[in-house]
């Protein structure tokens, strides 16, 4: 890693949003698989990420409050676990609830750089952060963080790298996937950096089911504007009033998988093709794993790390993983 580097400067940032192209070779190929799918990572357009945010107040996605409340009652514990003089690096800019009370609770934050393949979302975190943490050299990256970052070196040095990747984001990856992108992350802050992961556990399924079905319909509509960003986006023709959400918890799988599914006999075109849906059948668009103490540290084993320190809430719904390296 060379830590030399120059600062990237903010005007320099490119927008690595996909191209109209991708996207729809994504969906034509996620549309001839069988069963169907579509890729979850298309839901974050503007009014996706309004939307999520949204569920993130919502009285049954425990996620977020219970990850705060978490955070805010171990705070001096992770930072006296983590260490001084750190260059944290973020994994997706959110909207900086859980930053701020990192940033505010670590002991010398020398520098923060958030990595978002959105060129907007990362400048508008950062635009927030920099009023708050004046002293804190605001490196943001524009880059796709499922792969290893070449992070720019702050103008201090830092004693050492802290990836923070919040929010169970990690559990929308599937296994073989989240190995891959923890094995970059350590890529990216060094055989001597550390990672905070807040992964969401294991639990009473109606719990889990409540949260991914608001009683608002807040998730329904989060779901449902996947299509409507495609038929915007890509030009395809998927009637909105014609496929309904649908997620379960797969105890087996540990995971919630969330449909669409179709109303009725339906033909939909994507990229000059047809696809003909029959009633009833659902097409998956995500997968949300939650995690056991073993299946998280098995994850993070064959990704190099090891678990160094464990918090958990006190009802165990919810934790936080710091990592360090297994060599
Ligand atoms: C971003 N991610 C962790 C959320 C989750 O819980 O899987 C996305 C989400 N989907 C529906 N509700 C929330």
């Amino acid at each position: 890693m060379n830590l030399s580097t120059p600062a990237t400067p903010v005007a320099d940032l490119v927008d690595l949003q996909p191209s109209r192209e991708r996207i729809a070779a994504d969906v034509v190929a996620g549309l001839s698989a069988v069963p169907r799918r579509l890729p979850s990572k298309y839901f974050y357009d503007a009014r996706g990420s309004e939307l999520f945010e949204r569920i993130t107040h919502q009285p049954e996605y425990y996620l977020t409050g219970v990850e705060i409340a978490l955070m805010e009652a171990r705070m001096a514990d992770i930072a006296r676990a983590v260490g001084p003089a750190l260059h944290v690096v973020e994994y997706g800019s959110g909207s900086g609830r859980k930053t701020g009370i990192l940033l505010a609770g670590l002991d010398d934050v020398v520098a923060y750089t958030p990595i978002e393949i959105s060129r907007d979302a990362l400048l508008h975190s950062v635009e927030r952060l920099e009023a708050r943490f004046g002293g804190v050299e605001m490196l943001p990256v524009c880059a796709d963080f499922t792969r290893p970052v070449q992070l720019p070196a702050p103008g201090r040095e830092a004693r050492r790298r802290l990836a923070f990747f919040p929010g169970s984001t990690l559990g929308n990856f599937e296994r073989d996937e989240a190995v891959g992108l923890l094995r970059a992350m350590r890529d990216t802050v060094g055989t001597d950096g550390q990672a905070l992961i807040g992964i969401d556990l294991d639990k009473d399924p109606e719990v889990i089911e409540a949260a991914y079905n608001d009683a608002a319909g807040v998730t329904a509509e989060f779901t449902l504007n996947l299509l409507a960003r495609l038929n915007r986006e890509i030009g395809s023709d998927f009637d909105l009033g014609q496929f309904r959400h649908r997620a379960r918890y797969s105890q087996e799988r540990r995971r919630i998988e969330t449909f669409l599914v179709s109303q009725c006999a339906q033909r939909v075109h994507v990229g000059g093709q047809a696809f003909d849906f029959v009633a009833g059948e659902a097409m998956l668009v995500e997968t949300s794993h939650k995690y056991t103490d073993a299946d998280f540290a098995a994850m993070a084993g064959e990704a190099g790390w090891q678990v160094a320190q464990a918090w958990n809430d006190p009802k165990d719904w919810f934790g936080l993983r710091l990592l360090r390296s297994a060599s």
